[in-house]
This record gives C-alpha cells, structure tokens and sequence, in this order.
C-alpha cells in the first residue's frame, strides 16, 4: 500500500495511543508481525521545535522500528512545518496531524478536535507541511464534533485538496468519546468524499473479524487498531493471516486501480459476501508470558529499570486480560519497582494458576475469557454494556 511517497508492507496500522505506543511496544508488535505503519505518542510541535527532552524521548526510535509516523499537535502553522522538516530531517518516514484529541488542553489551544471545526484554516496549515517536505503529511480526525457536525468527509475533502497523503479516521464523533458503537457508514462516507489517497478507517478493531467487516462495509484502504493492539499484540499478524486467507475483502486484496480506496461506485455497499478465513490458534498462556517479559526487557532497555518497571505496571493487566483468572498476578504487577520482582511475582502467579487447568494443561473452559467482539458486530444493546476498557493515564478521555 502506498501512503504519498511511501509504500508500506501492510494496510493495516498501530494507532496512537499516548502513554502507551512507545518504543518499546511499538518494537514488541513489530517483532510479531503484520503491522505497515506503527504512529508514536501524540507530540506537541513547539515542544520539538524547542528540544524538549520528554518530546524527544517520544520520538526515540531505531532501525528495527520503521517505518516510523510521528503524530504532531500543534495549531500554528509555522511550527507545524517546521517541526515536520525537523522530522524529516532525522529520517522519520511520515508526519501524522492530530485532529481527533478531544482533551480540553488540546483543544483550547486550536489543536485536536478543534482543527475539524476550521476547515479552511486547518487546510492551509496541512497544505504549508505538505509543501515543506517531500515525506507523506497525514491526518488523523474523527467523524466530527458532533451528530450535528459531521465535518469529517468535508474536511478530508480539503485536506486531499491542501496535499494530505492520506486520512486516518475514527468512526466516532469528538462527543461520543469512546462510547456507543463506531460508525461504519460514517467512515464510508469519508472514504467516498476523498477523490485518490487513501482513507485508513479506525475503532473498536479487537478480531481479524472486525477487520474484515471495516474493510467490507466501508471501502476502506486500511485499518488501524489501537486498543485492540493492547489486547492483544497478535492482532495484526492474524489479521492479515484471516484476511489473506478469506475470498475477498481487505489487507491481501489488491487495490483497485480506480483509487487508493476499496469502493468504485458511490451507492453500492461492499457487504462481506466471502467465505470466512482461517484464524491462526490463539497465542498460548507461555507465549503471552514470554511476549509479555520481552515488553517489559524492552521498557527496561528504553526507559531504565526503576521507570521502565513503573511504565510497565499499566501495561502487564493488558496482557492478563487474556490470562484467564488473573486477580492475583494484577494487584502485584502493579506494584512491582524492578526485573527481579516481576519476575517473582509472575513466577507465584504461574504455580497460583495451575488450579485452574485441566489434565491437558489448559484452562479449563470455566475459567477462559470470553471472546472478544467489536460494538459494530454486536446487537445495539449489548455494545453499549459491553465496552472496550480504556487504558487509565492522562489521556484516559480521549
Ligand atoms: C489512552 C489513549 C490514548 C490515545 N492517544 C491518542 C493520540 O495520542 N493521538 C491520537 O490521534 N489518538 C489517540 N487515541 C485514539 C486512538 O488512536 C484511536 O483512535 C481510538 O482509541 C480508537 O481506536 P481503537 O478502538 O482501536 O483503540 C488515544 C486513545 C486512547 C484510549
């Protein structure tokens, strides 16, 4: 797939999430396979433009790390460019616009969701980047402010128009926060309203069967998944492994020479008519675990051992999430100051949970979790019980 200048190895996509896709997690996803494009942090662009540490350790990166789209926030345009050159200058393959932080300090200085409300100025700030840089400029947005303000397929109308390389959204509005079910039809709509680049549709993508059904539904180039990278950081692998394996639809499909997105005529719906595709076997409990210690080595290895471990104590209870009974390894996880205390502490919770397995070694069917299901494949009222967990930190709004 191709983003502007840059080709990508798979259309399916690592979503910012600030706080957590940070070096170390974006390398423990690479090293399992399947991801195009992995997006750092959020970034604020004075911030770099004034060699702020923390903005430069967000931004940290080596070669088994690419290709690298950094996500920049910032509402003056010349900080924008300039802040885009300087990336491009130290190599990073494409600047990401933040259009979508509903967070109020982001906002109220025009960055964020704000940028979806000024068309026009938002438009000649997209068009001053993509002019500075020969690296792709891309957006990324929700479906709008609001039910009322649906702006999203206006907006990537004019970003195309100013020279964005592609558009990122998420089907939901600034209002809706993480809640209620992602808005299929409404990323479809962006899809139809940019004319060439790619349209990356985006939330609650947690299977390779909501994938599949993003692809098919809305026409979409690609998929980008954050939480559900959290979940389970063999989702893209197996994605493109479903994917490639079903008929029709989605990352193994060739393009249509038409456009960079998967819809030809503008009324027909794309319904998921193909046979199903194979799903590779779930991760076992040891290879989570041995993935699991890779991240927090990685932590370590990036961020030292006493901040590392603090980091990792938000990240360890994503991974049980799928450990089946896991009570006891989460309220000491969370805890834990080095290595060698994970380490023990994982240690215990392996010989805890051995009373939940059966003769064959596995959980027993009791005590597994359930099935993970996206709120747009669900029944209207159970996708508003049933939501996906929001990682707590600062940006736990968004
Ligand atoms: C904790 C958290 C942090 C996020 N940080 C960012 C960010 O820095 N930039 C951004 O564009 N979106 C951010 N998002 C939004 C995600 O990129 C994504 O659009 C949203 O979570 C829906 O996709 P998902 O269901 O696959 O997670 C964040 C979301 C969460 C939950």
């Amino acid at each position: 797939m191709r983003i502007g200048s840059l080709t990508v190895a798979s259309n399916l996509f690592l979503s910012p999430l600030a706080g957590y896709t940070n070096l170390p997690f974006r390398l423990v996803v690479r090293e399992i396979g399947g991801v195009g494009l992995c997006t750092t942090d959020l970034v604020n662009a004075r911030s770099l433009l004034e060699k702020n540490k923390k903005a430069f350790k967000l931004i940290e990166t080596r070669p088994a790390d690419s290709p690298l789209a950094v996500q920049l926030f910032g509402s003056v345009p010349e900080e924008m460019r300039d802040a885009a050159m300087c990336l491009e200058s130290i190599g990073i393959a494409s600047v990401d616009i933040n259009m979508g932080c509903p967070v109020r300090k982001v906002c109220t200085v025009g960055g964020g969701s704000a940028m979806m409300t000024e068309l026009n100025k938002t438009a000649a700030l997209v068009r001053g980047m993509a002019r500075a840089v020969k690296i792709p400029v891309t957006a990324k947005m929700r479906l709008g402010w609001d039910d009322e303000n649906l702006t999203a397929p206006d907006l990537a109308r004019a970003l195309e128009d100013a020279g964005a390389a592609a558009i990122f959204v998420h089907g939901r509005t600034r209002e809706q926060g993480f809640g209620g079910t992602v808005n299929l039809a409404g990323i479809r709509a962006v899809v139809h309203a940019a004319k060439a680049i790619p349209v990356v549709g985006n939330g609650d993508v947690i299977t390779p069967q909501a994938a599949k059904r993003m692809f098919d539904e809305t026409g979409c180039a690609g998929v980008s998944i954050g939480r559900g990278a959290f979940y389970n950081p063999w989702i893209f692998q197996h994605t493109l492994h479903f994917l490639r394996t079903s008929e029709t639809g989605g990352a193994g499909s060739p393009l249509p020479a038409a456009g960079a997105n998967a819809i030809a005529g503008a009324d027909q719906v794309p319904r998921s008519t193909s046979t199903e595709g194979a799903l590779p076997p779930e991760p076992t409990f040891a290879e989570r675990v041995r993935v699991m210690c890779r991240h927090l080595d990685l932590m370590i290895e990036v961020f030292d051992e006493p901040l590392g471990c603090r980091m990792f104590r938000k990240v360890a209870p994503w991974y049980a999430k799928r450990f089946g009974p896991c009570h006891e390894f989460n309220k000491r996880a969370v805890q834990i100051s080095t290595r060698a205390e994970f380490h023990e502490v994982l240690g215990d919770y392996i010989r805890w949970r051995q009373q939940f397995l059966g003769d064959d070694g596995q959980l027993q069917p009791r005590f597994r979790p359930a099935p993970m299901i996206a709120s747009f494949m669900r029944e209207p009222a159970s996708a508003q019980r049933e939501q996906i967990a929001v990682p707590r930190g600062p940006v736990a709004a968004w």
